[in-house]
C-alpha cells in the first residue's frame, strides 16, 4: 500500500499524486498535513506495510501502463485545480453525458423504485439475461426486420462491463485485433485476460494485440489486406475517439474479411443513434454478420444512463465456435456465473427509454449533444485546424500536426482550463490529436470554444 510520509509534504507547491486515490486510514495522514499547513507538495514514498500476504499479483495486471487513461486525466485535473483554484474548468474529456435523464424515463425508474416498497411490487433477482419486456423492446426498436431475436439479446449494467465479460468469455488464448487508436477497455481488458504479452516502449503497443491503424490517410477504416488474421475483432462504430462512422461498403469488407479469417468481430454500437446519414447502426444490416458478429451497445449516450447503468449485447444463434458449439449458450453461462442481471429499476429506465415518448427524448438528448457537436467543429475550423468525425458522433478529433497531443493536452489546460482527452491515450496512431467531447451545457461548450479561439488565433 502506498503511504504518505508526513515529513516529506511541503508547503509552498501544490501537486500531490495521490490526488484521487481511494485511500485508507493510514494515509489519512495527508488530508490532516494538508488541512494544517494548507496547500502541499507531497512527495511519495513506497512505505512497505508490516505484513504482506502470500499471494502473488496477477502479472497481467502488471503489463498495464500507468493508469486507465480517464483515471490519469482525472489526477491531472485535479493537480490543475490545485494549481488554479480560481480557475472555472470545462470538461470536454471524458465523456461523460451532462444532461439530465428525459422525465418520461426518470419517472419510470421513480415508479418502479417506490412499487418496490409495496408487497405486489417487489421483485428480487431477476432473469440474468435481463427482463423479457425489456429484450423484446430493444430487438424490436434496434433490430426490427433484422431476423435478430428477443433471445439473442442480453441486458446488461452497461457495454463495459460486457466488453470485460466477452473477454471472460473467449479466455487467455485468442488472439485480438482492435482499431488504433480504440476505446482503451479492449486493450486493457485483453491485457488483464492474459491474452497479450508486454507492453512494447518503443512502439507503444502490446505483443500480440493486432493495431489495425485507423487515420485521416485511410478513411479512418483499416487496410484490411494487411491486417494479419486474429481471433476476435473490436470494431467500433461511430467510433471513439475519432468519430468518424464505418460506412455499408466499408463494414461488408469487415464482415467477409472476418469470414474469410474464421473470426469474430465484436461490433461496439454505443453511439449508433448519433448517426444521421445511412450509415449503418447495426452490424446485422450487413448480409452474413449473424455467423460472425457480436454487438454490444448501451443506453448511457442515449438517454444520459451513465450512472443508472444500462446496455445490452446481441449474440446470435448462428454465432459458432470451430466446434460448432453456439457462442451464445456460453455466454449465458457466463452471465449466470459472473452477472446476476441488469438493476430492475434501471430496466424499467430502459423500457420507458424505447416507448414512443421515450425514443422522442433520447433522440431530442442526442440531437442537443449534436448541436455542441458542431459548434466544436466550427470553431476549430475557423482556426484552421483540420477536424474529423462530428456528423454522426458526439466526439471531435482534432489534428496538431507534429505535437504530442500529452503536450497538447497540457497547454489547453494550462491556458484554456478546458479539460481535453489526449489522442495517444487511445492508442499510438492518436499521437498528434486530441478528442474534443460534446457531452457539456451549451454554456459551457460555448465558453470552451470562446477560450479556444483565444487561445489558438
Ligand atoms: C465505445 C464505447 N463503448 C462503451 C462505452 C461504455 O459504455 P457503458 O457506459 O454502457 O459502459 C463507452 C463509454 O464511453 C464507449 O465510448
Amino acid at each position: 500500500m502506498a503511504a504518505i510520509n508526513p515529513s516529506q509534504c511541503h508547503s509552498v507547491s501544490s501537486t500531490c499524486p495521490f490526488l484521487g486515490l481511494k485511500v485508507n486510514s493510514r494515509a489519512q495522514q495527508v488530508s490532516l498535513v494538508r488541512k494544517t499547513i494548507g496547500v502541499v507538495k507531497c512527495v511519495a514514498t513506497l512505505e512497505q506495510t508490516a505484513y504482506k500476504t502470500n499471494v502473488s499479483r496477477n502479472e497481467n495486471l502488471g503489463k498495464l501502463q500507468a493508469g486507465y487513461l480517464f483515471p490519469e486525466i482525472a489526477r491531472r485535473r485535479a493537480a490543475h485545480m490545485l494549481k488554479h483554484p480560481d480557475a472555472q474548468i470545462i470538461s470536454l474529456g471524458i465523456g461523460d453525458t451532462t444532461e439530465p435523464i428525459p422525465d418520461v424515463i426518470a419517472s419510470a425508474m421513480a415508479k418502479r423504485a417506490h412499487a418496490l416498497s409495496t408487497l405486489e411490487g417487489y421483485s428480487g433477482y431477476g432473469a440474468e439475461q435481463g427482463e423479457k419486456s425489456v429484450r423484446s423492446a430493444i430487438a424490436s426498436t434496434f433490430y426490427s426486420n433484422l431476423d435478430i431475436e428477443d433471445d439473442d439479446i442480453f441486458v446488461s449494467d452497461g457495454a463495459k462491463s460486457d466488453v470485460s465479460r466477452l473477454q471472460v468469455l473467449f479466455g487467455s488464448n485468442v488472439t485480438m485485433a482492435v482499431q488504433d487508436p480504440s476505446y482503451p477497455a479492449y486493450v486493457d481488458s485483453s491485457v488483464i485476460l492474459g491474452q497479450t504479452g508486454q507492453y512494447q516502449k518503443d512502439v507503444q503497443k502490446y505483443e500480440n494485440i493486432v493495431y489495425m491503424k485507423c487515420t485521416p490517410e485511410n478513411g479512418f477504416f483499416p487496410d484490411l489486406s494487411s491486417v494479419p488474421r486474429a481471433d476476435i475483432i473490436f470494431f467500433c462504430s461511430p467510433n471513439n475517439p475519432t468519430g468518424s462512422t464505418a460506412s455499408r461498403d466499408q463494414l461488408t469488407k469487415l464482415v467477409q474479411f472476418a469470414k474469410k479469417n474464421g473470426s469474430i468481430i465484436v461490433y461496439d454500437s454505443a453511439y449508433a443513434m448519433y448517426i444521421s446519414d445511412e450509415s449503418p447502426k447495426s452490424i446485422f444490416e450487413i448480409p452474413g454478420a449473424k455467423e460472425v458478429a457480436i454487438e454490444v451497445s448501451s443506453f448511457s449516450k442515449y438517454a444520459g444512463f451513465t450512472g443508472v447503468r444500462l446496455g445490452w449485447t446481441v449474440i446470435p444463434k448462428s454465432l459458432l465456435y470451430s466446434d460448432g458449439f453456439p457462442v451464445a449458450k456460453d455466454f449465458n453461462r457466463i452471465v449466470c456465473t459472473c452477472f446476476n442481471g441488469a438493476s430492475n429499476i434501471a430496466q424499467s429506465g430502459g423500457l420507458a427509454c424505447l416507448s414512443p415518448e421515450g425514443l422522442e427524448a433520447m433522440l431530442e438528448t442526442v440531437g442537443y449533444y449534436k448541436e455542441n457537436t458542431s459548434i466544436i467543429m466550427e470553431t476549430f475550423r475557423s482556426l484552421d485546424f483540420k477536424v474529423y468525425g462530428g456528423t454522426n458522433a458526439p466526439y471531435v478529433w482534432v489534428h496538431f500536426p507534429g505535437r504530442s497531443s500529452w503536450e497538447v493536452f497540457a497547454e489547453i489546460l494550462e491556458k484554456t482550463h478546458v479539460v481535453t482527452t489526449p489522442g495517444s491515450g487511445f492508442g499510438p496512431a492518436g499521437e498528434g490529436f486530441v478528442r474534443v467531447s460534446a457531452f457539456g451545457h451549451r454554456e459551457n461548450v460555448i465558453e470552451a470554444c470562446r477560450r479556444f479561439k483565444n487561445l489558438f488565433n
